[in-house]
């Protein structure tokens, strides 16, 4: 059993694609942490009985810190986890305690379309300027860099004839759905091996 915890900040349809779809007795949700007390993403996870915990870089009432949560992840034997959709940028201490165990979902394919303020519309909107053919979404590990970690599973999707950036994000999020999922789940058969500094999955 691989118990993983997932960062949020909004909507949460990756967390809802991760707890509906990855089998149960492979992978917990021993946690959702949150840096806002109110979104449908924390909603969910209360509505289905999941510890959530709120998480701030300033001291503030309801709030754990950096330090704090590694704590309580390691209380938990968190082994990994998956920001998805989560906005904060993560303190270097806590990328350091955690080095190789944290994955993010990115709605773009990496290393384009990446970096600070690349998030949610904003990458949809780039990609349509661009007029790229192609969109798709990238599962990699988390490093101090804004979206430059290891790459771990790519996937992309035909956007040559959508109609605006919200059509890119609509057909993007279907491969997140996909692909988050599927990596987590090969996160616990043990599957994903970092062979000199390259991601190889069997
Ligand atoms: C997702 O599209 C995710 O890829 C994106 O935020 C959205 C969250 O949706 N993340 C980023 O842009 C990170 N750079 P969700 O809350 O419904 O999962």
């Amino acid at each position: 059993m691989l118990n993983i915890a997932v960062f949020v900040s909004g909507r949460g349809s990756n967390l809802k694609s991760l707890y509906n779809s990855v089998p149960k007795n492979k992978v917990k949700i021993a946690a959702v942490v949150s840096n806002k007390t109110t979104c449908t993403a924390v909603e969910f996870a209360q509505q289905n009985k999941i510890d959530v915990f709120f998480v701030s870089e300033k001291i503030k009432e309801g709030f754990v810190s950096y330090r704090q949560l590694a704590d309580i992840l390691e209380k938990f034997n968190v082994k990994l986890i998956v920001l998805a959709g989560f906005l904060k940028k993560i303190p270097d201490e806590f990328i350091d305690k955690f080095e190789n165990k944290i994955i993010n979902i990115h709605p773009a394919l990496l290393p384009s379309f990446g970096g600070k303020g690349m998030y949610g519309i904003n990458v949809h909107k780039a990609v349509w300027e661009s007029k790229s053919k192609v969109s798709g979404a990238t599962v990699h590990f988390v490093d101090k860099i804004y979206d430059h970690g290891k790459i771990i599973y790519q996937k992309q999707v035909d956007i040559s004839n959508v109609s605006g950036p919200d059509d890119i994000a609509a057909k993007v999020l279907k491969i997140e759905h996909e692909i988050l999922p599927y990596v987590v789940l090969k996160f616990s058969e043990g599957k994903i091996k970092l062979i000199d500094d390259k991601v190889i999955i069997e």
